[in-house]
Parts: C-alpha cells; sequence; structure tokens
C-alpha cells in the first residue's frame, strides 16, 4: 500500500483503472489500458487508451483520464492507478509523467498488475526533473 492511500482507498482505485480498460480502444496495438485519478473529495476518474489509424493521434489512458478531470473543471490531483494487460504492473510512459506532473508532481502512482500487485510509487520518483512553468519563467 502506499504511503498516503488507504487500503479501501486503494482498492477503489484498482477496480476503477480496471473499469476504465474494458473501454480502451486499443484495435491496433491491442494493449488496453484502463486509468483511475483520484481527487481530493475522494470522487474518481476513470480513462482509457485511444488509438487512431494515424498512431501517434493515440492518447494514453492516464491522459485521457487528466483530461476528462480537467474537462470537468477538476485539476486536484490526488493519485492516480493504471493497468495494463500484463500480469506484471505497468507505469505511466514518459508524455504521461510530464503531463500530470504539471498538476501534481507528488502524486503517488500505483501501478497495478493483473495479478493483483501494485507497485506504490511517486510521479516524482518516476520523473525527476521534470520541466515546470518555473523554467519557462525563466526566460524573463
Ligand atoms: N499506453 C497507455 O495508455 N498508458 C501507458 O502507461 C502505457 C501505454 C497505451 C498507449 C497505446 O495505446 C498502447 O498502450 C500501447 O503502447
Amino acid at each position: 500500500m502506499s504511503d498516503s492511500l488507504d487500503q479501501a482507498t486503494q482498492d477503489r482505485l484498482v477496480e476503477a483503472a480496471k473499469r476504465a480498460a474494458t473501454r480502451a480502444y486499443a484495435p491496433y496495438s491491442k494493449f488496453q489500458v484502463g486509468a483511475a485519478l483520484l481527487l481530493s473529495d475522494g470522487q474518481i476518474v476513470e480513462g482509457a487508451n485511444i488509438e487512431n489509424a494515424s498512431y501517434p493521434a493515440g492518447i494514453c489512458a492516464e491522459r485521457s483520464a487528466a483530461a476528462i478531470a480537467i474537462n470537468q473543471g477538476r485539476r486536484d490531483f490526488i493519485a492516480i492507478a493504471v493497468i495494463g494487460p500484463p500480469v506484471e504492473p505497468i507505469t505511466p510512459c514518459g508524455i504521461c509523467r510530464q503531463f500530470l506532473s504539471e498538476f501534481n508532481k507528488n502524486m503517488p502512482v500505483l501501478c497495478c498488475g493483473r495479478d493483483g500487485r501494485v507497485q506504490a510509487t511517486t510521479l516524482a520518483a518516476l520523473l525527476p526533473g521534470a520541466f515546470d512553468q518555473e523554467q519557462l519563467e525563466q526566460a524573463g
């Protein structure tokens, strides 16, 4: 279990990520991913990967979930869970790490495997030295 999430919340997040994965549109990779974002009031926003015949136009599950939350007026991201098809836990891709770090650099990330294993880490651990607004502002 991660430091800051109780077991019930963690279980809810993992279940939500699994449910989200069933909605993935991944006809090209066949790699269905689900993500579940926890907000500060306990609400969970689910997202799945959405692929496209123009491959780079696809979006990952994590950014999909984040885009939904942001468009609901929510940026108070507390934690995220992600699950793919493998038995072993999967980790968010580099673009998703950067994307999420905009909103909470330190959020717990629950990397889930189909065997029920949950590897808890943080965004800061997955993406040390993220590019951020402060660096933009240094341009003067
Ligand atoms: N994918 C995600 O949705 N999240 C990840 O963390 C890793 C990769 C998706 C992108 C693409 O649709 C498929 O998985 C294979 O890369």
